[in-house]
């Protein structure tokens, strides 16, 4: 399968685009099942107590919120996107819920960080490393902003187990561009989901990607039939 790498610029005004109707599109999408997988992503960060985050890809913000409910007070929470009319939606967000006025939510491309060399304990991006233009330079990036010792957690699809793949494929090509399109009124960006999906790397292949950036220590888990993957990696 050839790997997507979607240019930058279009993928920034595609969730521009969707930026209102992302949250609703994506918990319907999913049937709930993306508060789980944040769930197990937040629960994999707590186990090495960090004391800040970065959420990459931070979209609308929902991982930076879970991590707060999660965390102790005192952990530094920053979420980053290079997409404004997201983040405008993660701060308005952010207003809701007075545990959640500390978190700060900043302009940034993944593939150039606006951080210092070895500055973090713990990076998550969920659902965004699909939609990097250059992969491999943004691992490079993640790797250059952890401390050493501390973690990045990547969650994002991955190949399912091929019993489920007939079901799961023909739900993404027919179902839900269908749905999408009602819900969002943007057919495009959901064709654009299926396809960005569909050749990404399985999970043994993504492992190699991120040791290729200089990780040495990578766990993946596979949830829900491995619809989506955890990967651990230090
Ligand atoms: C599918 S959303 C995921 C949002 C959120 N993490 C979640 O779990 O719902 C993908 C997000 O990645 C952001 N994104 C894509 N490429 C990026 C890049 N190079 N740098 C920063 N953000 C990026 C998009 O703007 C979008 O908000």
């Amino acid at each position: 399968m050839g790997a997507i790498m979607p240019e930058g610029t279009a993928v920034r005004r595609m969730f521009a685009g969707i930026s209102r109707r992302y949250d609703f599109a994506n918990h319907l999408l999913s049937g709930g099942m993306d508060f789980y997988w944040r769930a197990r992503l937040v629960r994999a960060v707590a186990a090495a107590a960090p004391r800040d985050v970065a959420d990459l890809a931070t979209g609308s913000g929902d991982v930076a919120f879970a991590l707060r409910k999660r965390l102790g007070a005192d952990v530094r929470i920053t979420g980053y996107d290079f997409c404004p009319p997201m983040l405008e939606e993660a701060r308005r967000k952010g207003t809701r819920d007075n545990r959640f006025a500390d978190i700060v939510f900043l302009e940034g491309d993944c593939l150039h960080l606006p951080l210092e060399d070895s500055s973090v304990d713990a990076l998550t991006i969920a659902f965004g490393l699909r939609n990097l233009e250059n992969r491999h330079r943004g691992l490079c990036e993640m790797r250059r902003v952890l401390r050493p010792g501390g973690h990045l957690h990547i969650l994002e699809f991955t190949q399912p187990d091929r019993w489920f793949r007939p079901f799961y494929f023909f739900y993404l090509k027919n179902l839900l561009p269908f749905v999408a399109w009602i819900v969002c009124g943007n057919r495009q960006a959901y064709d654009y989901l299926a396809g960005s999906i569909e050749s990404f790397p399985t999970k043994e292949s993504l492992t190699a990607e991120i040791r290729a950036a200089g990780f040495t220590t990578v766990r993946a888990t596979g949830l829900t039939a491995s619809i989506v993957a955890l990967h651990t990696a230090s």
